[in-house]
């Protein structure tokens, strides 16, 4: 048998992210260690993950404990603590109280939001057999033969990200990431960020669900206003449509509340959460009020990890932490101290976001040449725009952290020329 002879690969890894800079090696707290033994102040937290910090004694010692006790089991039975897990987290959606919801478990922030697409879509098909669809020529249906699919079509905002499958890549409003996997699922819509007439002009009987940021974060860190969210809330009653929040990486305390429609004055039908859920272990989770989690039936969705007792272990320690240190809380006074801060720097434009997802716009610096710089001046950082750094620091940080930061920052845009 003939084989294709090619040069051997100069990396054993996909080249899906450019060449590392830096291998870590270990963590601990707000603190990151090369192979060469420097430490790192990480204001990253691994894109919003590592809410807790580093090696969180009570996330290390959860998973030792599960791992010699059971770390996998079947979704075909029951295990422990998934159910826990999911009712701490519908009584957070309730900012306290329970919202009467339920959750499905999976891996990823991705697959969290596959999950709500797929709820959207089985819950409008339901509402379409109730209320029959107009058979006008060139609606959804009207041709012989092809099904009639109801409330399908999920909207979303440019600027936004929701993952990387193919159908969140399509929910993803950011077109130069469509390009080169077209044709994508269809049943996907993109309106102007922050633009409610937008909204209102493609809400047609087609839509099952509007997908939203709080804050949009890959796209730039751009906070949604309170009206906006109560405009989408309206407008999804007035049509039938739902409205799904995507706390991916907003949610669980980011952005100094639980999540980040809780500083909008909405509650959403659907929300998404992953990230900081398991400081590092991967898991995701998709709430949805009673009544769409319920139009879910055995068979219809599921996922092999979802749920496992190792990932929901790691959650009830990392939700449990952050109930009894009320880490919003310190999120919120952590992230006015660093704005407040960076702020005062001359080399600084303005500062935006809530709590501690923030992006530091540079006054005529380059953000990715300005991010090298901070990595080899020990500070972990990504540059979210060419003229903007994101900072997402572990919600931990102490008071000398967040100074040690702003002054390797200042160090950096100090030393640092204008072009
Ligand atoms: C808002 C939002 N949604 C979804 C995702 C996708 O999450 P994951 O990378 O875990 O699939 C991300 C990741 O950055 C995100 O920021």
């Amino acid at each position: 048998m003939s084989r294709t002879t090619t040069t051997a690969p100069s990396s054993p890894l996909m080249a899906t992210y450019p060449p590392p800079p830096v291998t870590f090696v270990r963590g601990e707290g707000s603190y990151l260690v090369d192979t060469d033994g420097r430490r790192y102040l990480d204001c990253l937290s691994g894109l919003a993950v590592t809410s807790l910090g580093h090696a969180h004694p009570a996330v290390a010692d959860a998973l030792a404990t599960q791992a010699s006790t059971l770390l996998h089991v079947s979704n075909l039975f029951g295990t422990e603590p998934g159910p826990e897990v999911a009712r701490t987290l519908d009584r957070l959606v309730g900012d306290g109280e329970p919202a009467g919801g339920q959750v499905f478990f999976c891996n990823s922030g991705a697959e969290a939001n596959e999950c709500a697409l797929k709820l959207a879509r089985r819950f409008g098909r339901g509402r379409a057999k109730a209320r029959p669809w107009p058979k006008r020529p060139g609606a959804v249906g009207a041709k012989s033969g092809e099904h009639v699919r109801g409330r399908h079509v999920v909207v979303s905002a440019y600027g936004s990200f929701h993952g990387r499958t193919l159908a969140t890549l399509h929910a993803t409003g950011q077109r130069a990431k469509h390009e080169a996997f077209q044709p994508l699922p269809e049943g996907f819509r993109h309106v102007a960020w922050d633009d409610l007439d937008a909204l209102a002009a493609a809400l047609d009987p087609t839509v099952a669900a509007v997908l939203l940021e709080p804050v949009q974060g890959e796209g730039g860190v751009n906070p949604a206003s309170a009206a906006y969210f109560q405009g989408v809330r309206r407008l999804c009653d007035e049509r039938g449509a739902l409205f799904m929040v995507d706390e991916v990486q907003a949610g669980l305390g980011r952005t100094g509340r639980w999540f980040g429609f809780h500083h909008l004055g909405v509650q959403p039908d659907v929300v998404t959460v992953a990230k900081a859920l398991g400081n590092g272990v991967p898991i995701g989770a998709c709430w949805a009020r009673g009544d769409v989690g319920a139009v879910f039936r055995p068979g219809d969705h599921a996922t092999t990890f979802g749920g496992q007792p190792l990932a929901t272990a790691a959650a009830r320690a990392v939700l449990a932490v952050m109930q009894q240190e009320d880490v919003p809380a310190r999120a919120a006074r952590a992230g006015a101290r660093l704005t407040e801060r960076l702020d005062e720097l001359p080399a600084v434009a303005g500062v935006r976001g809530t709590g501690l997802l923030l992006a530091v716009e540079l006054a005529g610096h380059d953000a990715v040449e300005i991010n090298a710089d901070l990595l080899a001046a020990g500070l972990v950082a990504n540059a979210i725009t060419p003229t903007a750094l994101r900072l997402t620091p572990s919600l931990l940080i102490s008071d000398d952290e967040i100074d040690v930061a702003v002054d390797i920052i200042a160090k950096v845009l100090g030393g640092a020329t204008t072009p």
